[in-house]
């Protein structure tokens, strides 16, 4: 049996991600909250509810699990609806309850990653059109500058946006996000208008915190042509990932950007991005398709063969997390993966999913490119956006009456790994067997 250590830079930061909405309860005066409402919105019509009961208190045992179990870093997200509940208030006691909760991680030693907007929306700003509408670009900055100020004695690494790509996909092609629709012209709308809002976010950031670095968290999710013969599977996949993949680094890298046809410029956008921060999940093969009429023509699934998550959400693919990686060396800046993880309650998929994952990642780290950190998603079980409490993303379970939290094995082996700095032939042994001649031959 072949031994082995695949060891980490010093100062790599390992850390799990959370967002707002989904683990604070009691967000009442947002999008999503409304959209939860709503008949058939989510799964089995589940709401957001308690959450994990962090705005009432439990971020401190939750910060505590994480650093009893070797993590140094945590990323979470501002709650704009909190922070300014109506267009002429600042609440400046939820401003001292996120100062705590940045305080909370210093204290604990773990660096404090903070995105700034994670899917949600104040109701106001929906009322006025949300992000299709262009005043959003003044009014983030205002928010911006308002959390960044508050908060800067304990952060300096800001993520602007959350995964303005799903946002747009979700919520204007595929509808299953607010706010609902299938209208790829209000989609581009929004896709210009989040990107002139990132842009004007870091320049004031910069200039209130010049030490600061700023980016955003993009979902990178792989198209490859189903059949690579065909000229229209080809195109398919092409057009997806210059749309899906491409577009926000290219236009914080350079200031123009295409958009399908449409060319996007924007001057004060080029040099705002000091990181780029990666989100994989899975990657999808791709094939045209007359019938899909509602998704540009084109038809997703995966590779025949691939394993599966339980709900068949997300099939591990760790060639194509090491394939994102290798991509975003061209913007030429550090690399943070600040999301990737499983849905998975048994626990039975995601031990692998996680070795498979760090051991390519520890590969690419090996040609010397920059990554400079690894954000599980997520610490505790939280609330699944559209899918509601049936995807459990947790290293941790939670029992959503009783707020009880039971670790899961998979928290055991990334301690481990966050312990020991390192992916040891010996973890993999222990906590996945059944791959330990597939990660060490
Ligand atoms: C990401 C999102 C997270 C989380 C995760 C798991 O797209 O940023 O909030 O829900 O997916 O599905």
């Amino acid at each position: 049996m072949p031994e082995g250590t695949f060891t980490f830079p010093r100062g790599f930061l390992w850390g799990t991600a959370t967002s707002s909405h989904q683990v604070e309860g009691g967000n009442k005066n947002n999008n999503w909250y409304a959209w939860e409402q709503e008949e058939g919105r989510i799964i089995n019509g589940q709401t957001s509810g308690l959450a994990c009961d962090w705005w009432g208190g439990r971020w401190k045992e939750d910060f505590d699990r994480a650093v009893e179990t070797g993590q140094n870093a945590h990323r979470l997200s501002i709650e704009w609806s909190r922070v300014q509940p109506t267009p002429d208030r600042w609440d400046e006691n939820a401003l001292d309850h996120y100062r705590q909760m940045v305080r909370g991680l210093n204290e604990r030693g773990l660096y404090p990653l903070v995105t700034l907007h994670h899917f949600t929306d104040p109701l106001w700003l929906t009322e006025i059109g949300g992000w299709e509408d262009e005043r959003v670009v003044e009014l983030f900055e205002k928010y911006v500058e308002k959390v960044v100020k508050a908060l800067s004695s304990y952060v300096t690494t800001w993520c602007t946006i959350n995964e303005p790509n799903v946002v747009m996909a979700m919520g204007y092609i595929f509808g299953a996000f607010p706010p609902g629709k299938n209208d790829i012209n209000a989609g581009f709308t929004v896709l210009v208008n989040q990107a002139r809002a990132h842009a004007r976010a870091y320049h004031k950031i910069k200039e209130l915190q010049p030490e600061s670095r700023v980016g955003i968290a993009l979902n990178w999710r792989g198209f490859n042509p189903a059949k690579s013969w065909s000229p229209l599977d080809r195109f398919s996949a092409k057009t997806l990932n210059r749309l899906y993949n491409d577009y926000f680094p290219n236009v914080f890298t350079y200031g123009v950007a295409k958009l399908l046809t449409k060319k996007v410029v924007l001057p004060e956008a080029k040099g705002t991005q000091d990181y780029i921060g990666i989100n994989f999940y899975t990657s999808d093969t791709v094939s045209f398709d007359f019938k899909a009429k509602d998704a540009m023509f084109i038809r997703r699934f995966f590779p025949e063969g691939s394993d599966l998550s339980p709900h068949e959400m997300i099939a591990s693919q760790p060639d194509e997390f090491f394939k994102s990686i290798k991509w975003a060396t061209k913007f030429k800046v550090p690399i943070i993966i600040t999301e990737n993880g499983t849905e998975d309650t048994e626990d039975s998929f995601r031990r692998r999913y996680i070795v498979e994952h760090i051991r390519n990642m520890w590969h690419a780290i090996s040609f010397n490119y920059p990554i400079k950190g690894y954000f599980h998603w997520s610490l505790v079980d939280n609330f699944e956006w559209e899918r509601g409490w049936e995807h459990r993303f947790g290293l941790w379970e939670l029992d959503i009456k009783t707020q009880a939290r039971t670790k899961r094995p998979s928290a055991d082996l990334y301690a481990a790994i966050c312990g020991e700095n390192a992916l040891s032939s010996q973890m993999v042994r222990e906590y996945t067997p059944e791959i330990i001649e597939k990660i060490f031959p």
